[in-house]
């Protein structure tokens, strides 16, 4: 869908925050069964940042966001609405975003948390710029952040190497150009394939027919094959639709910040579309997955890099649990 209204949204600033600690494979290689080599392979990562007892999904959040609020020019107390985009909170309530209001000073601005997993920044980027673009706010804070290595179960190989925590923020405007921000967006999800990546508590929570492995309650199962089949997939259509929908070449791209999830997914997706792969950015290598914070922390790098270059577009897509997956075409 195109931009319909008489305004656009511009990015005002972006900011993440990582653990201290970074775990590499090496060091993963005393923990489980498990190999440097196998690991960089199969998926791409190297290391990843894991929290200690004092950093929370509330903590990097908030840090992420006062980075992102200090680069952007824009006064907490300025929100019209504080989105947190997350699986992995403290509390489910009050949310994540309550809680970081009320640290960063952001008033009365709306807050709520965003559980689409991978997909959450998007879902809630996508969100933001709606409702800006139609009048209903002026400025919108998006958060992704996860620390997932709370919930992994240390000696399930196929989980506990790929995941890693981090946050990552952004600080959404209006703008007076119609043709900034969102252009196209597409927001899905298939609750039919939600057990391909859950979390049980309780016995009640795990499905008939998946009792087979022993299942560790309170740690994240998955399914990772199933997975990776529909991501291939999916990344590759979602891209495809994006630029055939906006008229856009490939190579009228700047960027395409695809969701850090496995490396391979993201080469099968730059080796059948002929994407240029010097515009695909990774950093799967240095964060792992980090789920919802995975695509704000590239957004952050890119512009702290200085690579965001104004009035070109970039592609942004996404896949996680419930399944759910998400695109956006943005001009910057
Ligand atoms: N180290 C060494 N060997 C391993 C490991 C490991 N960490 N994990 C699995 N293996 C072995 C298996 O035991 C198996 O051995 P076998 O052939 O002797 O039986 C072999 O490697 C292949 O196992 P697969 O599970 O088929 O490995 P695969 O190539 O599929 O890689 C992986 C597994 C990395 C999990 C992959 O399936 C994947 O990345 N899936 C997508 C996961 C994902 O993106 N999850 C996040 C979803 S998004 C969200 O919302 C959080």
């Amino acid at each position: 869908m195109s931009a319909p209204f008489g305004r656009g949204v511009r990015i005002a600033g972006t900011g993440r925050a990582v653990p201290a600690c970074v775990l590499t494979n090496k060091e993963l290689e005393k923990i489980v069964d498990t190999s440097d080599e196998w690991i960089a392979q199969r998926t791409g990562i190297r290391a990843r940042h894991k929290a200690n007892d004092s950093e929370t999904v509330f903590s990097l959040g908030r840090d992420a966001l006062l980075k992102a609020l200090e680069r952007s020019g824009v006064k907490a107390d300025e929100l019209d609405m504080i989105i947190v985009a997350s699986v992995s909170g403290e509390m489910i309530c009050p949310s994540t975003a309550a809680r970081i209001s009320e640290a960063v000073g952001a008033g009365e601005a709306a807050v709520f948390d965003l559980a689409a997993a991978c997909s959450g920044f998007l879902y809630g980027m996508n969100m933001a710029d709606t409702m800006i673009r139609c009048g209903r706010a002026e400025k919108i804070a998006v958060i992704g952040v996860e620390v997932l290595t709370r919930l992994v179960d240390w000696g399930d190989r196929s989980v506990s190497i790929i995941f890693g925590d981090g946050a990552g923020a952004a600080v959404f405007v209006a703008d007076a150009d119609p043709k900034k921000g969102c252009q196209y967006q597409e927001m899905h999800g298939d609750g039919r394939l939600w057990r391909t990546l859950y979390h049980p508590r309780l016995d009640r929570d795990v499905p008939a027919g998946d009792e087979a492995n022993p299942i560790r309650l309170g740690h994240l199962r998955m399914h990772g094959r199933e997975i990776y089949k529909f991501a291939v997939t999916r990344f590759q259509e979602a891209i495809r639709d994006a630029l055939e929908r906006t008229g856009l070449s490939v190579g009228d791209v700047q960027h395409y910040i695809c969701h850090q999830s496995n490396q391979r997914i993201i080469e099968s997706a730059i080796e059948k579309l002929k994407l240029p792969a010097e515009r695909v950015y990774i950093n799967i290598d240095r964060y792992g997955n980090t789920s919802a914070a995975s695509i704000p922390i590239c957004l952050d790098e890119l512009f702290e890099a200085g690579r965001i270059e104004s009035g070109k577009p970039i592609i942004l897509v996404a896949f996680g649990a419930g399944v759910t997956w998400a695109s956006c075409v943005w001009n910057t």
